[in-house]
């Protein structure tokens, strides 16, 4: 156990490498038991609705400051559902680069240590618009717990533990599976984190299928390489989705290209590395497709992922989606427990 081990210092969510497998079976287990409270309390089963209102006592203490420094949609709103159905306070700055004192030059560490002495129950989450941001905000933290929603072009932990325990409740085991991930994975955070989380399971067969110049970067072939996972690059769509067991698509992160990528190769290659449904056509019957969202429909013929494919059944994104809100509701339980028993030990001085 290593995200989970007894520490005294607060459980951080900084990184994917921060977690073994003990860790994962643990958190999956209970965001399932979460999904099926929430599914059966949707049906209206008496049952489920008493233990799920039982569960807003369980975090009535804590105070959920969501710090957002770059847009986010699902992110955002799964962790303030999640952290409401938990009973928690909520407080929010969605635009801080503009709207938090961070427009007037103020550091992520110093904004942190500000925030922690406002209440006795904080937890801090941070996407910020630079790599390493999650990790400066620790500085200022003290015993507050920092979770990383994304930092720039680094990693988006909670997202591989959504999309990891996706791929587990569709495909009913992750170990020895192919992953074909498209888009760009240079500067997509969520393949960073996911690929990392993946390399913790055995004889997975991992395909990227992207232009050279949005390829993984080489600290992330490094770490497949030390899990003795396979990889290969395969730059065509079709062929490599022939093989898939799981697609995971991207968007092409256009406010993270260098200045002088270009329109024009832009469009090319968005038009090259985009799914319709006759793509989907080669795809083996038993594969799914997943993409972390949002997928840029702003030119609806460029979107890497046609609006036509949402209605076909191997279309797994809105269930991944949706696995957002059990999945951080099992985060932000383990963060509360370990919180609580730092307390009860007189760790929190602070
Ligand atoms: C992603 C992100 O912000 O990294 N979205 C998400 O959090 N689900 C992906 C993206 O922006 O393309």
């Amino acid at each position: 156990m290593k995200w989970f081990a007894e520490s005294d210092q607060p459980r951080h969510l900084i990184s994917a490498d921060q977690f073994d497998r003990e860790d994962l079976e643990r958190l999956f287990a209970e965001a399932h038991t979460l999904k099926g409270l929430l599914s059966w309390a949707r049906r209206g089963d008496n049952d489920a609705l008493r233990k799920w209102m039982e569960l807003s006592a369980r975090g009535k203490k804590f105070h959920l400051y969501l710090t957002f420094y770059e847009p986010s949609t699902r992110t955002r709103f799964s962790m303030d559902t999640a952290a409401k159905q938990l009973g928690m306070q909520v407080s929010q700055s969605e635009n801080a680069r503009q709207f938090s004192s961070g427009a007037k030059g103020e550091s992520i560490s110093r904004t942190m240590e500000n925030l922690r002495g406002f209440t006795p129950f904080p937890i801090a989450v941070v996407r910020y618009d630079e790599v390493g941001g999650a990790q400066q905000a620790i500085k200022g933290a003290g015993m507050m717990p920092v979770i990383n929603a994304g930092d720039g072009r680094g990693e988006h932990p909670t997202q591989a533990l959504l999309d990891c325990f996706t791929i587990r409740e569709e495909l009913g085991s992750i170990d020895g599976n192919t992953i074909v991930f498209g888009g760009d994975l240079k500067y997509g955070r969520t393949v960073h984190s996911l690929i990392t989380m993946l390399c913790l399971y055995d004889e997975m067969n991992f395909v990227l299928c992207c232009p050279e110049e949005l390829d993984l970067p080489d600290e992330y072939f490094d770490v497949i390489e030390q899990s003795r996972n396979k990889v290969r690059v395969i730059r065509n769509p079709r062929r490599a989705l022939a093989m898939a067991d799981v697609v995971y698509w991207t968007r092409m992160q256009k406010e993270r290209l260098p200045s002088d990528f270009g329109p024009k190769r832009y469009k090319r290659l968005r038009r090259e590395y985009r799914i319709d449904n006759s793509m989907m056509d080669v795809l083996p019957p038993t594969a799914i497709l997943l993409h972390p969202q949002p997928i840029d429909s702003s030119q609806p013929k460029l979107a890497e992922i046609a609006d036509e494919v949402d209605r076909h059944p191997q279309a797994r994104y809105m269930q991944q989606s949706w696995n957002g809100v059990p999945v951080r509701m099992a985060i932000f339980l383990a963060v509360i427990e370990q919180q609580e028993s730092l307390r009860k030990n007189g760790q929190l001085a602070d």
